[in-house]
């Protein structure tokens, strides 16, 4: 059977946009139940100012009160040198730095253009090699942008380079507002793996629209093995108005299996997992 991992985002993107103040202890829970399900990375974390996000305020007590499995890797979105030296302090395993294909995104959610955002993540990538930390890149808004409307290939494509060349060891190909298609991520996916090789890249694709797990077989079909999923399929970013719903790591690791594909999971801790992510939701 042909391995594809599953990249757990839900105690960041799952969580980030959720209203409610959800208590430290909670996030633990959560973080601490994953742990079990057989991912080899988390993210639950970011190092970002807690005035643009509140929700991820607590993020070094996260990661000093989970109980850490071995081989798993727990990780932490890094906007800059401040957000960095913070996530090594709090015992980060890896960072990642995050930027757009679209200036209008790119404004509204780090308040930078891409040239800029770039120019800001340099030091950033540079300081986590130094202290050996695996630096991996997102890029939002690949196919459309809430903003600026449909995005280029080509972008994408440029801001993939210039995150290689930082020394992004993968890049997270995001359709942050889930209106990707198989054709646009297709046509997005062709002008990016001229760039890089199908095993650094993964798809991070949200499910406003109901078609993220259409966009992953898709995304299988040109190489790709590695999605981030968020259980129980909350999440979205404060910055893109209307971008509901990560994809469920449930649906995924579902689809995956029935493809023939083993993401070496524990559905049973997944449901869990889910379960608990869901109850932790704000009222509606
Ligand atoms: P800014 O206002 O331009 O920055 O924000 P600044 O340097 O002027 O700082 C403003 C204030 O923030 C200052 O505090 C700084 O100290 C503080 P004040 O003096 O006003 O009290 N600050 C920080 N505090 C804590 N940690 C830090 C930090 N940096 C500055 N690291 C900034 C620029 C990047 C900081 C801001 O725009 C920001 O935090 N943006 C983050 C937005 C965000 O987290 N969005 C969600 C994650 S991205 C996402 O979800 C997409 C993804 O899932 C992929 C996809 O789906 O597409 C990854
Ligand atoms: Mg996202």
């Amino acid at each position: 059977m042909t391995q594809v991992e599953i990249f757990e985002v839900g105690p960041r993107d799952g969580l980030q946009n959720e209203k409610r103040d959800i208590p430290v202890a909670e996030k633990i829970a959560l973080v601490d139940c994953l742990s079990g399900a057989g991912f080899r990375r988390i993210e639950c974390a970011s190092f970002v100012s807690p005035k643009w996000v509140p929700q991820m305020a607590g993020s070094a007590q996260v990661l000093a009160g989970i109980t850490r499995t071995k081989g798993v890797r727990y990780a932490a979105l890094t906007p800059n040198m401040r957000g960095f030296e913070d996530a090594m302090a709090a015992g980060a395993d890896e960072v990642a730095i995050f930027g757009s294909a679209s200036e209008g995104f790119s404004r509204a959610n780090i308040n930078a253009s891409i040239a800029e955002s770039l120019e800001r993540f340099a030091p950033v990538a540079q300081a986590a090699m130094e202290n050996g930390l695996p630096v991996r890149g997102y890029i939002s808004c690949v196919t459309d942008c809430p903003y600026d409307g449909a995005t280029p290939p080509g972008a994408v494509a440029r801001v993939a380079a210039a995150l290689r060349d930082m020394g992004c060891y993968e890049i997270s190909l995001g359709d942050t507002i889930g209106r990707g298609t198989p054709e646009s991520i297709g046509e997005m996916l062709d002008a990016v793996l001229e760039e890089l090789p199908a095993p650094r890249l993964a798809g991070h694709y949200h499910d406003t629209a109901g078609r993220a797990l259409e966009n992953i077989e898709v995304s299988l079909e040109k190489g790709l093995r590695v999605f981030d999923a968020a259980v129980g399929g909350l999440g979205g970013c404060p910055y893109a108005p209307g971008a509901a719903g990560n994809v469920a790591t449930e649906a995924v690791h579902d689809r995956l299996t029935a493809l023939g594909y083993d993401s070496g999971l524990n559905r049973d801790l997944l449901i869990r997992a889910a379960d608990m992510a869901r109850a932790m939701r704000s009222p509606a």
